[in-house]
């Protein structure tokens, strides 16, 4: 296992006390969803080897309690390459929340709509990913593998669950996307928009890819959810300028949006045998 991570699963465990079977990482402005979970918290700082959340609006704890029912394990923040971790550290705790025995792995993110359907407020279910830097070599699964946590050489195709797909889109209307993964932390220059969409995506932001690549490597069944938080500008003749501050208005009116969803999508989660 890599170094640390079931030092951490046994340190969390210890103080919580609980076998969660659901994972959950809750993106940019989206963590009050963790206040419905009832449990225990505790700061990333506190974890051993764990990175800590720098990101404003990253509260930066991990919960384990009980949500609509169901036993989870919830990120409330993440981190990001942009705060300067690099794509391995960004996934450990993707590690820790397997050796924690959790199976399904639920994803929320901010991103930028570059379909020409998409609305701000809008949640759309990622079905396929594009990443330059994952491309170009800042791939998590790079260097040693340990063959007792995952394969060497891990598909991408139907990395996100086909069926979690469909029951997301069965509960909650939601279409699917294309997610473009940039590592920021400057927003997308309007020509890196532009090739964006001539490669096919729909939805473009900073996190999300790494996470799914360690756990489709650990074997978790994943289900991630953009929310549209902005339109992306691919044109330098638009008056727009994409701003944080834009971001977090929007998460603010999507909150309850997809408190709604994991109300009705965490107790239809298929239950994995541990
Ligand atoms: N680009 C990158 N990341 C984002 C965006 C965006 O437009 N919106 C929210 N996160």
């Amino acid at each position: 296992m890599t170094r640390g991570a079931s030092e951490a699963a046994a340190f969390v465990r210890e103080k919580a006390g609980l076998q969660p079977d659901i994972a959950l990482v809750l993106g940019s402005g989206l963590g009050p969803l963790a206040d419905a979970v009832d449990g225990t918290a505790i700061p990333f700082a506190e974890i051993p080897c764990f990175p800590v959340a720098t990101a404003p609006s990253h509260a930066g704890r991990l919960i384990l309690g009980t949500l609509f029912g169901r036993s989870v394990a919830v990120m409330q923040g993440r981190v990001h390459m942009y705060e300067g971790y690099s794509p391995q550290e960004v996934v450990f705790p993707v590690r820790v929340l397997a050796a924690l025995g959790t199976k399904t792995l639920v994803l929320t993110n901010a991103a930028g709509g570059m379909h020409p359907n998409d609305r701000v407020g809008d949640l759309v279910a990622i079905e396929d990913h594009l990443s330059l830097a994952v491309a170009s070599g800042l791939d998590p699964l790079r260097g040693p593998n340990d063959e007792g946590e995952g394969p060497r050489f891990v598909s991408m195709n139907r990395a996100y669950d086909p069926d979690l797909i469909a029951l997301a889109q069965s509960l909650g209307g939601l279409r699917r996307g294309t997610y473009a993964h940039v590592v920021g932390p400057s927003f997308e220059p309007p020509a890196l928009i532009r090739l964006l969409k001539l490669a096919g995506c729909d939805l473009v932001g900073m996190s999300t890819v790494p996470e799914v690549i360690a756990a489709r490597h650990l074997g978790m069944r994943v289900l991630a959810i953009s929310a549209v938080t902005n339109i992306a500008v691919d044109s330098v003749g638009s008056p727009h300028v994409t701003s944080a501050e834009e971001v977090w208005d929007s998460v603010k009116i999507i909150q309850p949006k997809l408190l709604a969803l994991m109300r009705d999508l965490i107790p239809a989660l298929p239950k994995v045998p541990t």
